[in-house]
């Protein structure tokens, strides 16, 4: 900014101006004007959160940093300037000056329920289950409405072997549903599926993502052995991560979803026998073959009542078939819990009553690590 521009339009409308430019993709030209801006009032907090947003969005972390942490310094107080530092020190792998940040944070914004389930999540992350309990503990009693602190102890439950304390934690996040509700939380299934369009490209890059295949064949292997397991449905199937993990112990491959961004993933893996791109309980009721094993990982959380989905999987299944499925967890005291919007968790008093009505023999129900928190592997 020259002297004269300064005058011309000040700090604050240059801020504005820096903002609309960064808006409208002018990079360039935004970053020329933060840094007269930076040289002209290098501590003004509205020029350190403009130019450290731009510092990032050119890649230009270590600036960025330096940045933030100096508009944190300058307003302790607020919980955004924080969670910011955090997410750029994060996001760099300084993950010992993330949970620095995140300890400094919580001591100046004490009520900001982010950065206390960020801290608890650090520690938990770089093993300090101890100290992560702690932090979820005490979150738990200073916002006990909010799930987030019950469903991340469910987490550090999981990690110290207490399976049933995780599930139980996991539950108190949850909102039950009464039955009048169920019909009315379906899900409209194409809108899902555009979402997953949009999801479909960086999906597999996704660590916890891609687990959920092999986690599938493991609980396929302990229930059913090893060897090959004839005909298997694999409802959901996203990219493809389950088949690619069952496919040698499969003699032919389905996968539904109603994605035809994921699909096309799948299709790429070369695994499949065939792909089906619809709605599961659609597909279910015109499916002309029978299978000796129908998969279903880490979908079944999008429904409310899961009755539809059991009939229509009994109704494909060999007699003696086998269903493997997850779910996100909820305790006995109710059939279906709300874990966030659209999406649902299930008692495995409601999963035992429904899918017996359907036919269906309990082999095994285990506890485990399912998407971000724990969840029940059936078979
Ligand atoms: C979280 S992904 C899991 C994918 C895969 N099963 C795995 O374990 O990696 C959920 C998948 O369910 C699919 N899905 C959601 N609702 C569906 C529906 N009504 N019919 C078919 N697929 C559906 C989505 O398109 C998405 O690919």
């Amino acid at each position: 900014m020259t002297e004269q521009t300064s005058k011309t339009i000040g700090i604050d409308d240059a801020v504005r101006l820096v903002t609309a430019m960064v808006n409208n993709g002018e990079l360039d030209q935004a970053m020329s004007l933060s840094e007269q801006l930076c040289t002209a009032a290098p501590d003004h907090p509205d020029v350190l959160y403009v130019s450290a947003g731009l510092s990032w969005r050119v890649d230009k972390s270590d600036q960025a940093i330096a940045m933030q942490k100096r508009l944190v310094a300058l307003e302790p107080g607020t919980a955004t300037h924080h969670e910011r530092l955090l997410y750029f020190l994060r996001e760099t792998g300084d993950i010992s000056g993330a949970l620095a940040a995140a300890e400094a944070g919580v001591r100046e914004c004490p009520s900001s329920p982010t950065l206390i389930n960020a801290l608890g999540m650090l520690q938990l992350n770089t093993g300090n289950l101890q100290g992560s309990r702690q932090t979820f503990e005490n979150a738990i009693l200073a916002f006990p409405k909010s799930p987030t602190a019950h469903q991340n102890l469910s987490l550090v439950l999981l990690a110290e072997g207490l399976a049933e304390d995780a599930v139980n934690a996991f539950s108190k996040g949850l909102t039950p549903l009464k039955p009048v509700d169920f019909e009315t939380k379906y899900q409209d299934h194409q809108h899902i599926g555009e979402i997953y369009n949009g999801l479909a490209q960086g999906y597999d890059a996704n660590e916890l993502q891609r687990a959920w295949g092999p986690q599938t064949a493991q609980v396929m292997r302990a229930a059913l052995g090893p060897g090959k397991h004839g005909d298997v449905l694999d409802l959901c199937c996203g990219t493809g991560s389950v088949g690619a993990a069952i496919s040698e112990q499969t003699d032919h491959i389905t996968g539904v979803d109603v994605s035809s961004g994921m699909l096309d993933k799948a299709r790429a893996r070369d695994i499949y026998d065939k792909l089906i791109c619809a709605d599961i309980c659609q597909a279910l009721r015109s499916i002309d073959r029978s299978f000796s094993v129908v998969t279903c990982s880490s979908a079944l959380y999008h429904w409310a009542d899961l009755t539809t989905f059991f009939d229509a999987v009994a109704s494909v299944l060999l007699p003696n078939g086998y269903l493997i499925f997850s779910v996100d967890p909820a305790s006995d005291e109710m059939d279906i819990g709300q874990s966030a919007p659209s999406e649902y968790a299930h008692s495995r008093s409601y999963i035992r009553r429904v899918t017996a009505s359907a036919g269906f023999r309990e082999i095994s129900i285990t506890i485990d690590a399912h998407r971000s928190y724990p969840g029940f592997w059936c078979v």
